[in-house]
């Protein structure tokens, strides 16, 4: 089982919810291998049985540049049988609250057998923790139902 959790951050915040979502992944006994996105070997892409993706939200609600080739390769590659999540960090102060996070669904729905997504307000805090578990949890039960974990 080939599971690529894929993020950028500016800040930090991005990646300290990456290092998060990976631990309580790899609780699972799940080998999940940490790229940044300049990291990640794209033209591997669907060669990987999931794909976690963290991103922040830029500009007005929009996809960080840096995740374009990414979000592309999705489109452009026959990745119907990944199995995809998304995460992201944002600020309410804007009016699209986590945009990049929305318009990675919308399209891995379509593209990607997509399990779940999760939008944390900028550094993620102890009462977060919660909605982590359950991301992982999640993401582990399509595991299960679709790969041989
Ligand atoms: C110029 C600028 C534009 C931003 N636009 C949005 C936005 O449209 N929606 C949103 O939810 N957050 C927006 N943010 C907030 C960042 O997404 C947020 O701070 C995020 O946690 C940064 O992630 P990082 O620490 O991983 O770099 C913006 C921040 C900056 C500086």
């Amino acid at each position: 089982m080939k599971l690529a959790i894929v993020y950028t951050s500016i800040t930090g915040n991005t990646k300290e919810l990456a290092t998060i979502l990976g631990g309580l992944i790899k609780g699972y006994g799940i080998d999940a291998q940490l790229f940044t996105i300049e990291e990640f070997p794209l033209w591997q892409l669907s060669q990987f049985d999931a794909v976690v993706i963290g991103t922040y939200t830029w500009g007005n609600g929009e996809i960080p540049e840096e995740m374009l080739p990414l979000f592309r390769a999705f489109e452009n590659q026959d990745t119907h049988s990944i199995i995809t999540s998304v995460f992201g960090t944002g600020d309410q102060f804007y009016p699209h609250y986590c945009g990049a996070v929305d318009k990675f669904r919308d399209m891995l729905y379509v593209q990607s057998e997509l399990a779940v997504t999760l939008k944390v307000e900028l550094t993620p805090q102890l009462q977060d923790l919660k909605r982590c578990r359950k991301f992982a949890e999640l993401l582990l039960q399509r595991l299960q139902q679709t790969v041989h974990v």
